[in-house]
């Protein structure tokens, strides 16, 4: 019982913690470069990919989204995923014009930090 209550306030006690993260890290992204880049993937581009980048989501798996973290993916170069990223590529929607090149290419480096952590 205790157990379980200590959980719950946790969870709760992380769901704050990180609801004011996005908050607080959003308008002020020069502060943590890559808190807010994690942010910003969470935000724009786990819907499909996921959080862990496994493309597991619904949505995901309806695009028949491959693993960011998998071998194949993570043979692409910089050059390519960022052009992906940037450009879009099938029903991946561009992200250059509303996120600016700089943050095209952190996301992808923290699509690399994703796959080194697995
Ligand atoms: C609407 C769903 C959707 C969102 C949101 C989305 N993607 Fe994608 N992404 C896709 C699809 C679909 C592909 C596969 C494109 C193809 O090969 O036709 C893809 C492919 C990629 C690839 C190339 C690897 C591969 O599987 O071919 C990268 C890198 C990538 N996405 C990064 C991102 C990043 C970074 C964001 C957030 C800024 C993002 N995506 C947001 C759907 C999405």
């Amino acid at each position: 019982m205790v157990n379980r209550m200590t959980k719950l306030f946790l969870t709760i006690g992380m769901a704050a913690v990180f609801g004011s993260l996005v908050w607080v890290t959003v308008p002020t992204v020069s502060g943590a470069p890559d808190d807010a880049t994690k942010t910003l993937y969470n935000q724009k581009c786990a819907s499909c990919h996921g959080m862990d980048g496994a493309g597991t989501t619904p949505m995901g798996k309806k695009l028949n989204l491959k693993d960011l973290k998998s071998k194949e993916v993570q043979a692409m170069t910089d050059a390519k995923l960022i052009e992906v990223t940037a450009k879009g590529k099938g029903k991946m929607p561009g992200y250059e014009k509303s996120l600016g090149a700089d943050k095209v290419k952190a996301l992808v480096g923290y699509i690399r930090e994703m796959a080194k952590k697995k």
